[in-house]
């Protein structure tokens, strides 16, 4: 039986998961995405009930006005948010933003540490202040949800931070965030910080303190959960760690080790934890960006015991080595699927059962890959279902298609590469030599399509084991100060290598989130000016 007071302590005790993949997370180079993804991932989100889902920067573009508003006309249970700088026709927008949400919030954050006031607002402590209390009245009249952060908080004298956290409740804040913007702070000054300013500060217990920190240094997820010690009951984060730099706190690892180690950490929050390594894929598919293999929970190594004591022990019990089960983070063995024989049927159900609903047109092309790897692959496991549909779902729309690719490499000679592309509807073929296979296949596309991007980044993993597995290529192309992302499976290393390049390549041509024949223009009407 619960007691009332075990009712109350319970929800003092309740961490608020405030996620924030779609904005400080598609922050990080090469991290754009578009809308279908968005909406993908934010629904995804809201499913695996994620408390708050920061959607996107309502003011920096209309592809970011769009998903914040679209995600926000979809939301069922999460409050969605729209980033505001301390400038009123910012917080206007995203005030228009997240308008249609069932609960929408307005963020506006301001900086306040010395260096930022000095090299890059060039403004007072008291002209900071008046923004303070003039930005939050102005979106508290728009919505009632309102949340102000401090930029750079963690560099900030905490007397200036106390008025400045002060001046934001009295104008009606009802979440205070204390970012650790350059992540800079330890675990143990994150918990004075916080400490200190709930005390300070009147009228703190009106609002929710919430920590904000980056992994400059590797201890986001400590810092986060030393905030939560203090008091702070929202936590910001993003699937995967994604972010600036070296990213934001990762949203698994701080809800598993509040699952985990509720003796030293006695709170909860409201996430679906077999939601996680889904979450996990769809977000380094649809971003590029591949997990680490010893990445914490959602790793490829995460749950693998290879030391022979290791498996020895998890033999006889799990729990010698296991200290959560690869079931709670929605980890399954991966299991042979279908063979060539399968049918349509089978294949439908089999995506239905991983959460893909594709309309007609790809499932047809998704089952044809199925069909051509089955033939070429003996075993066809569920990953490489996945990688395949993801492959599939991520290269709907793209303008560039690999239609032929030919390439002879020679130890000690030449390295020659034929291409056949399909470039807005029309056929360019060309052959180009290169250092190496690669260097050729990359030559050979650059001078098809006419564009010269520089290549940040290159690799290749295999999706399963064995020798017949597909390759998963990545790469990251830089071209007039933008970085984007690209990755493709295929049963052959040279066609995914191929399929990558143009997979980043067609995303230099999409504009955030705004339609390609959009961006085209854009780009046509910046380059006639
Ligand atoms: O790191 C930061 O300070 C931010 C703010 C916009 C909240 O992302
Ligand atoms: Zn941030």
């Amino acid at each position: 039986m619960t007691t009332n007071n075990e009712v109350e302590k319970a929800e003092t005790d309740r961490i608020y998961i405030f996620d924030t993949t779609l904005r400080d997370g598609e922050q990080a180079p090469g991290a754009t995405m578009t809308l279908e993804e968005k909406l993908q991932i934010a629904e995804m989100l809201d499913d695996m009930g994620v408390d708050i889902i920061e959607a996107g920067f309502p003011i920096a573009s209309n592809g970011d006005f769009e998903a914040v508003s679209e995600i926000a006309k979809r939301s069922k249970n999460s409050v969605i948010a729209g980033l505001a700088r301390a400038i009123s026709g910012d917080i206007e927008r995203a005030g228009e933003a997240v308008r249609h949400a069932k609960r929408g919030r307005i963020h506006t954050f301001v900086s306040t540490s010395p260096i930022h006031l000095a090299h890059q607002m060039n403004k007072t402590q008291e002209e900071v202040l008046e923004i303070v209390t003039a930005t939050v009245s102005q979106a508290r009249n728009l919505i009632d949800d309102v949340e102000w952060s401090a930029m750079d908080a963690t560099r900030t004298p905490i007397d200036f931070l106390a008025r400045c956290t002060e001046a934001a409740i009295k104008a009606g804040a009802t979440t205070i965030n204390i970012p650790d913007t350059v992540g800079f702070a330890t675990p143990q000054d994150h918990f004075q910080l916080f400490h200190d300013l709930i005390h300070m500060v009147a009228d703190s217990d009106k609002v929710i303190f919430s920590a904000h920190t980056h992994n400059d240094l590797g201890m986001a997820v400590a810092n986060s959960l030393a905030a939560v010690r203090a008091g702070a009951r929202q936590v910001e984060c993003t699937i995967n760690g994604l972010g600036e730099r070296a990213g934001n706190a990762a949203l698994e690892e701080l809800v598993m080790a509040i699952r985990t180690r509720s003796d030293a950490l006695p709170y909860h929050t409201g996430i679906e934890t077999t939601h996680l390594t889904r979450a996990s894929k769809i977000v380094s598919s649809a971003v590029n960006f591949p997990v680490q293999y010893n990445k914490a929970i959602v790793g490829k190594n995460a749950f693998a015991h290879e030391s022979g004591i290791h498996q020895d022990g998890m033999l006889k019990n799990a729990e010698t080595y296991e200290i959560m089960t690869p079931e709670s983070v929605g980890l399954k063995a991966t299991s042979l699927v279908m063979g060539k024989h399968s049918g349509r049927h089978a294949f439908k159900e089999k995506l239905r059962a991983f959460g893909y609903e594709l309309g007609d047109n790809q499932f047809q092309e998704a089952f044809v890959r199925f069909k051509n790897l089955a033939d070429r692959k003996k075993n066809v496991y569920d990953d490489d279902i996945i990688a395949l549909v993801d492959d599939e779902i991520g290269s709907a729309g793209d303008r560039i298609k690999l239609l032929e690719l030919e390439v002879v490499s020679k130890t000690g000679g030449e390295h020659r590469c034929f291409i056949k592309l399909d470039v807005d509807g029309e056929e360019v073929s060309l052959i180009e030599d290169g250092a190496g296979s690669v260097d050729a296949i990359f030559k050979a596309i650059k001078s098809a399509v006419g564009a010269s991007p520089r290549l940040v980044l290159y690799g290749v993993d295999a999706v399963t084991g064995g020798t017949d597995a597909q390759a998963n290529a990545h790469v990251r192309l830089e071209m007039n100060d933008r970085i984007v992302s690209g990755r493709a499976t295929e049963p052959d290393t040279l066609v995914a290598t191929a399929r990558a390049f143009l997979s980043a390549y067609n995303r230099l041509l999409v504009d955030r989130g705004a339609s390609a024949q959009g961006a085209l223009e854009q780009q046509e009407k910046q380059t006639d000016t």
